[in-house]
Order: C-alpha cells, then sequence, then structure tokens
C-alpha cells in the first residue's frame, strides 16, 4: 500500500482506469474491488470521463417505473431513478386511486430564468436603479446577442427588474435579467447573458459589478399539479379526514413541513435525476419557494371538494430542460425521456410535478393510517433476508416468513433460512 496522501499531482490529466489504479494504490485496494470501479455499467468510462472531473467509475442507482399515472389525460410511464424503497410503489398507487377522477391535470407559468447582476459601490443606488431600466432595449440585445441558438428556438430575453437591497455592507443593486429558456434548463444561458451585461451596467452607473449568476428560484418556472381522489377511492372520511390534519400540520409547523417536502422531493429529485438534469438546482429552488412567506410551508394543499372528496395540489418551481448537460450525453436518460415520451421540457417538467403529488398523496395516506413502516417492512425484510445469505427463491420465503413474524431481523431471517434448507 503506498503512502496515504490525497495529494496526486497529475491525477486529472490520467486516463479512468489510470485513476483506479492511483487511488488503489493508496486506499488498498484489491484486484475485485478496482475491476468493480472499472465495470461503469451502461454509461461508458469514456463518457463519465467527459462529465465531470476526475472520475473513477459510476455509481448506479436503481432505475424503476412508475405506473398508472394519466397526465392531462395521456397514459405516462415514469421512469424514477432513486435509492429509497417504497418510493416508486407510492407514486404508482397514488396514482391508481385517481384514475377514476380523469388522473392528474398540471399547468406551468411559462419557462423563465432568472439572472441576477449584482452592483455595489454606488452612492445613489435608487438612481442607478433607473439608469438601468432604461437601458432595457440594449440589455436586451446583449442577452439575445449571447444565445442566437436559444433566440432561434423562440427564447430570449423577456424582461427585466432592478431591485434596490440594504445589505451590510452597504447598498446594492440587483438586476434581474428574465429569460424564456425553452427546452433548456437555461443556466449556462443565463448565465453568459448576466456575464456579457454586466460591464455595462458598471459603466452606466459607475458602480462595480461582483455576481452573475442564475437565481435557483426559478418561480417564474411554476409547474402546478391537481387531482381529486374520490372517498370510496381512498377509503371513505377516517383517511380524508386523517390526511388532511397531516396537511394541516404541515401548514403549521416547519418541523413537519420539511419533512412532508422530503417526500414530495423523494418523487421529484428521483424523476429529475432519471432524466439527467440538476437535481441540486430543483431542491434549492423547490425549498426557496416553500419559505417565501417567510415561514417554511409545505408544496402541496390539501382540501375536501363539495362532495366530500380530497383533493390535492401541488404548486413549485422546476427548472429542468431536455437539452444540455447531462440530459443529451447520458444514454440512460435520453430513454428515460422516451419512456415517458416527454418531447418538450414543459412536459417533463408536468410529470415531474405530478409525480411530487402523487408522491406526497401517499406519504399522508400511509402516514394517516397504518404509517409509514408496514409498507417499508416487506421490501426491507428482502434485503434482510438477503444479508442472511438468502438466494433465489428463499429470499421471498424468508422475507415472507419475517413479514408476517413482524420480526425483521437478520438473526431471525438466518433462522428461518436454516429451517428451510433443512
Ligand atoms: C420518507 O422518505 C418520506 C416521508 O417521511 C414523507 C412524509 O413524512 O410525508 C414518508
Amino acid at each position: 500500500m503506498a503512502e496515504k496522501t490525497s495529494r496526486i499531482a497529475g491525477f486529472y490529466k490520467l486516463p479512468p482506469e489510470e485513476r483506479v489504479a492511483r487511488v488503489a494504490e493508496i486506499a488498498g485496494l484489491d484486484e475485485a474491488a478496482q475491476a468493480h470501479l472499472r465495470n461503469t455499467g451502461n454509461l461508458d468510462a469514456a463518457a463519465a470521463d467527459a462529465m465531470i472531473e476526475n472520475v473513477i467509475g459510476t455509481m448506479n442507482i436503481p432505475l424503476g417505473v412508475a405506473t398508472n399515472l394519466i397526465i392531462d389525460g395521456e397514459e405516462t410511464l415514469v421512469p424514477m431513478a432513486t435509492e429509497e424503497s417504497s418510493v416508486v410503489a407510492a407514486v404508482s398507487n397514488a396514482a391508481r386511486q385517481c384514475r377514476d377522477s380523469g388522473g392528474i391535470t398540471t399547468s406551468t407559468s411559462g419557462a423563465l430564468m432568472i439572472a441576477q447582476v449584482q452592483l455595489v459601490n454606488v452612492a445613489n443606488p435608487e438612481y442607478a436603479r433607473l439608469q438601468i431600466l432604461e437601458h432595457r432595449a440594449e440589455i436586451k440585445a446583449i442577452c439575445d446577442d449571447t444565445d442566437p441558438v436559444l433566440l432561434r428556438h423562440g427564447g430570449g430575453f423577456r424582461d427585466l427588474e432592478v431591485r434596490v437591497l440594504e445589505g451590510r455592507r452597504g447598498p446594492m443593486v440587483v438586476t434581474h435579467l428574465i429569460v424564456d429558456t425553452g427546452d433548456a434548463m437555461g443556466a449556462n444561458a443565463v448565465n453568459s447573458m448576466a456575464e456579457a451585461v454586466a460591464p455595462s451596467i458598471a459603466s452606466w452607473t459607475g458602480g462595480q459589478t461582483y455576481l452573475r449568476i442564475l437565481s435557483n428560484l426559478a418561480d417564474r418556472r411554476l409547474v402546478r399539479a391537481r387531482a381529486t381522489w374520490t372517498l370510496d377511492a381512498i377509503g371513505g372520511e377516517g383517511v380524508r379526514d386523517g390526511m388532511l390534519a397531516a396537511f394541516d400540520f404541515a401548514d403549521v409547523d416547519p418541523y413537519r413541513a420539511a419533512t412532508h417536502n422530503k417526500g414530495i422531493m423523494n418523487g421529484v429529485s428521483a424523476v429529475t435525476l432519471a432524466t439527467g438534469n440538476d437535481t441540486r438546482a430543483v431542491e434549492s429552488g423547490a425549498h426557496a419557494y416553500a419559505a417565501q412567506s417567510g415561514q417554511y410551508r409545505p408544496l402541496t394543499r390539501w382540501e375536501q371538494d363539495a362532495d366530500g372528496n380530497l383533493t390535492g395540489v401541488l404548486e413549485m418551481p422546476l427548472a429542468v430542460g431536455l437539452i444540455g448537460g447531462a440530459t443529451r450525453s447520458h444514454p440512460t436518460a435520453q430513454l428515460c425521456l422516451e419512456i415517458m415520451g416527454a418531447r418538450t421540457a414543459e412536459r417533463l417538467s408536468r410529470t415531474i410535478a405530478a409525480v411530487g403529488l402523487a408522491q406526497n398523496f401517499s406519504a399522508l395516506k400511509a402516514l394517516a393510517t397504518t404509517g409509514i413502516q408496514k409498507g417499508h417492512m416487506a421490501l426491507h425484510a428482502k434485503n434482510i433476508a438477503v444479508m442472511a445469505g438468502a438466494t433465489g427463491d428463499e429470499v421471498e420465503a424468508v422475507s415472507a416468513e419475517l413479514v408476517k413474524a413482524g420480526t425483521v431481523r437478520v438473526d431471525v431471517a438466518e433462522e428461518i433460512l436454516q429451517r428451510l434448507r433443512q
């Protein structure tokens, strides 16, 4: 084993296999471990190497398909990449239970992204604000010239907003470039625009620009989903009332709202990841939006309609695209888009919103009735059976006994396995 060091000069220049060898030397990995890392599955090493730096392998996550979804009248299969059990089943169950009432209906506010330019060192920020607003036509021209391809596809600069903020180090004038990014997530496009516009803003105002970057609080790229679950479908008034009480809890308590929204993001992030989109951008946008009222709140809202049925709505920012980044370069992401039939970024975002709403329905229903552990147990029991050494048909047999016994533990699984093998 080589000396333990994290300083590997020129590491980034090595091909992936050589990086594996160098890391193996330092970390003391045997041949089998190295072979495991070199097996990059259905993303070849060269493609992975082109995506990020210092690649030594890939990290496979299960890809499941949520069934039963009807989104805006269209039967839709939705691939989801997640390591968490019950997530795919939860969406499929929720979707099945609202099929008779038409499935899930979605809408969007458009695909507008915001890029921010921070200006400081201006004595009279209100004056500077107007100076910037007066240059709208030039700002539009600079932005549109930055991305002619986007312009050709119907996107480009749409609006200008300038805000004066009181920072601890003095006032700041923050310019928002509002840009239609069409089928792109748009980070590269709007960041380039912000960088291109900044020198002009500095020269018009005599101030100094610092940050030029998109905002992940994409509140002009909102997606909405709504659905009705009939009393019959969900199992009666008791279940509905429990679910409404669960929503009420989240609406008044940020401790609960964080978990409520985590459940929504189980679905949202899984589809975002499956399509090669930026999960962190979507997550930061969702949580910032949830806190916009000054209190962190749920992204969904639940009510009962005039007939007593349960209705749910979700509204959240969703900055996802079909072009750029891993969406294009990851072959699995391309297949996932094909499976769900998303030919526009808008359709993809609507699908993600529908999944988020369905996910929340199932979580609230489980929590308001049997609790979530029961549902988890079946899959958990399978994992425990495998850990105890079960293979093939034994896995099902051992896990079924574990669930029946109500004690899902490795030692119990080992006993069952021994008994079965005798
Ligand atoms: C677990 O990953 C998600 C839940 O905790 C969500 C919720 O509590 O609403 C079940």
